[in-house]
């Protein structure tokens, strides 16, 4: 069908050959989705988010973006790749990977120059995204000099000012104050809601009901256990517990100790 995006059919793959980090990977992606992908650390989150990014190749299976399937050599052929890289943006977890010009400016106008964007467009969109993302203050600035909330908004804005149909986001929110978390979730809600399709990596339970129509959770065995809507995933506490994304919480009261498992969503002390 012609809304698939990704289509992930039997995917393993390992580091250098030794070190599992997928293993047997099915998934379906359809145009304006909106996913989350949790799990523990360790179960392949990022992994899968690099072979969606067209970063690294299945040992095993396929994966098929836009109806071709994604390989090592299609990223040969420049314009493919040119147009692939245009449709398809990682913002990484660790956005010292993706920034890496002298000045914030530079990072954001890297992209649309790259694929050949007019330098009057280029201008127009870096004002624009800087305002969208609340960063016209930094433009300036050196990139690794920031702080990490700031460093997240600009790697969003350089996505961003190249436009892409589909948004893969790997922890966005991880180690962020909650303004620059809310800030995140709304730009992701928004941009869903302009018919973007947004894949998200995170162990963050709190943010998957806005930023997730559809969860998939990835076990230990690095593949998906458990797959279906935001709030059908969020109530099975066993599935929670078991793939160690809730913990459980030692209180006491009145001298005696109480424990029960504490799902992130619910207020507690
Ligand atoms: N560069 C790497 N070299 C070797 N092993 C790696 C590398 N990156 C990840 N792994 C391993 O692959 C598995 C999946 O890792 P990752 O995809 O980063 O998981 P997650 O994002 O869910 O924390 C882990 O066991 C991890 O140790
Ligand atoms: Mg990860």
């Amino acid at each position: 069908m012609s809304d698939i995006i990704f289509e992930v059919k039997d995917v393993h793959y390992s580091y250098l050959g030794k070190f599992p980090a997928l293993s047997g990977v099915n998934m379906t992606i359809r145009s304006g989705e909106k996913i989350a992908v949790i799990g523990a650390n360790g179960t392949g989150k990022s992994t899968l988010l690099q072979l969606l990014d067209g970063l690294i190749f299945p040992d095993r299976g396929r994966v098929t973006a836009f109806g071709e399937r994604l390989l090592e050599h299609s990223q040969d052929n420049e314009k493919a790749a040119h147009r692939f890289r245009q449709r398809v943006g990682l913002v990484f977890q660790n956005a010292d990977i993706q920034l890496f010009c002298p000045s914030v400016l530079e990072d954001i106008a890297f992209g649309p120059l790259q694929f050949g964007v007019a330098e009057d467009e280029v201008n127009r969109r870096i004002l624009e995204v800087a305002e969208v993302l609340d960063i016209q203050h930094l433009l300036d600035r050196v990139p690794h000099q920031l702080s990490i909330g700031e460093k997240r908004r600009v790697a969003i804005a350089s996505v961003l000012a190249i436009d892409p149909d589909v948004y893969l986001f790997d922890e966005p929110t991880a180690g962020l104050d909650p303004l620059t978390v809310r800030h995140i979730i709304d730009f992701i809600v928004n941009a869903n809601q302009r018919g973007k399709t947004i894949i998200t990596a995170t162990h963050d339970l709190h943010i998957i009901g806005e930023i997730a129509d559809t969860v998939y959770v990835f076990g230990w065995n690095k593949s998906i256990v458990s797959g279906g809507s935001s709030e059908s995933v969020l109530n099975d506490r066993s599935l929670l517990e078991t793939n160690n994304l809730i913990h459980m919480h030692r209180h006491h009261h009145d001298g005696r100790e109480h424990v029960h498992p504490h799902l992130p969503l619910e207020p507690h002390d």
